[in-house]
């Protein structure tokens, strides 16, 4: 049996793969590569494909034998989920729902879906557990909170089962250096502070440095994707053994400010930042953190590289080496 990795030539969906591969699993990537890079494929079979594509994928589930679905492939720029929410709606809820229906056509019932921490919103308590009330501040988290809703009924009406993954803030490389992270363009902090040294920007502009935290500066979970990909393993096992719809939270629960954080890309690289103070991103939350409690205790997830320094150095191992992505 296969597993189909929906935007699995993007970057979480590229390091969960690579995990599944090295255990032994038969592995279809399924990908637009309007964001993933083929590079990242490393064994197993690629389809180019869309998931709103109901032919395509009809297709796939009768050229190869899949018994679950992991679904990376989404829009996700919580800035541009404001602008645009036409678009994110479309792509993260209305092409999963045509994935989900080709699924069921095919009486393929385990599903592993990339949640996020944008479903909460502005928390109410730190660290955040799973139950905490969610009111998601865009488009985006809404999109996910949408499909998290969505999976729990199509338990009761249909049998799928799901596990849903809500990544805090997603993070470093394969610590094999084969994969690693490369948006067009680069929203995300660290890869971000890593360009700056690297000579590739000017500055980093710091988003606000006002927030009530103990430095000013916004507080983040920072969890290594090899981690989210060794949650996405046990998911798969937990439902292959017959275990129920849940939902998880992934971070490690310790939080660190960006200034904390640019700290450390300058002692790993070696070299001064240029930082610079800018206004407050609109939307971003003061303080994300995660409890994660829950799936440690269900499934046993026990994460290696929880260390920020050690993130950071697996991030400036993959980025110093390509400096231009998988362009390199
Ligand atoms: N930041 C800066 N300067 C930048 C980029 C980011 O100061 O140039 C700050 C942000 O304001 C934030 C922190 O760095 O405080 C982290 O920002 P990222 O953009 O790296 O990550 P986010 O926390 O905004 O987003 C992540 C995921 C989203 C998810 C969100 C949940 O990337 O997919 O967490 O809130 F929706």
């Amino acid at each position: 049996m296969a597993v189909l990795v929906t935007g699995g030539l993007g970057y979480v969906g590229s390091h969960s793969a690579k995990l599944l591969l090295e255990r032994g699993e038969d592995v279809v990537y399924y990908d637009s590569l309007l964001y993933g890079h083929k590079e990242a494929a490393l064994g197993g079979e690629t389809v180019t494909g869309d998931i709103g594509d109901a032919d395509k994928l009809r297709e796939t589930f009768s050229k190869y034998k899949i018994d679950a679905v992991m679904h990376f492939a989404a829009l996700a720029s919580v800035g541009d989920s404001v602008v645009n929410p036409q678009v994110y709606y479309q792509n993260n809820i209305a092409k999963s729902l045509t994935l989900l229906q080709v699924m069921l056509e095919n009486d393929c019932k385990q599903f592993i879906f990339s949640s996020s921490a944008a479903t909460f919103g502005e928390p109410q308590v730190i660290p955040i557990p799973e139950d905490h009330p969610k009111d998601p501040t865009n488009p985006y988290g809404r999109s996910k909170l949408m499909l998290e809703h969505i999976l729990a009924e199509y338990d009761t009406a249909y049998g799928l089962k799901s596990v849903s993954l809500r990544y805090f803030n997603a993070s470093g490389a394969d610590p094999d250096g084969k994969i690693g992270e490369d948006h067009t363009p680069e929203g995300h902090i660290i890869p971000i502070i890593i360009q700056q040294v690297l000579g590739q920007r000017e500055s980093v502009k710091i988003f606000g440095t006002d927030w009530p935290t103990p430095d000013g500066t916004c507080i983040r979970d920072y969890v290594h994707v090899t981690d989210l990909g060794q949650a996405h393993l046990l998911s798969l096992d937990s439902l292959r053994n017959g275990g129920p719809t849940n939902v998880f939270n992934l971070g490690n629960g310790n939080g660190y400010s960006v200034k904390e954080v640019i700290d450390v890309v300058s002692e790993v690289s070696g070299k001064p930042v240029n930082a610079v103070p800018a206004p407050r991103r609109p939307g971003d939350p003061a303080r994300l953190v995660a409890s994660s409690d829950k799936i440690k205790r269900e499934l046993g997830w026990k994460p290696q590289y929880a260390d920020l320094r050690t993130i950071i150095e697996t991030a400036w191992a993959w980025h110093s080496k390509h400096p231009n992505g998988y362009g390199d």
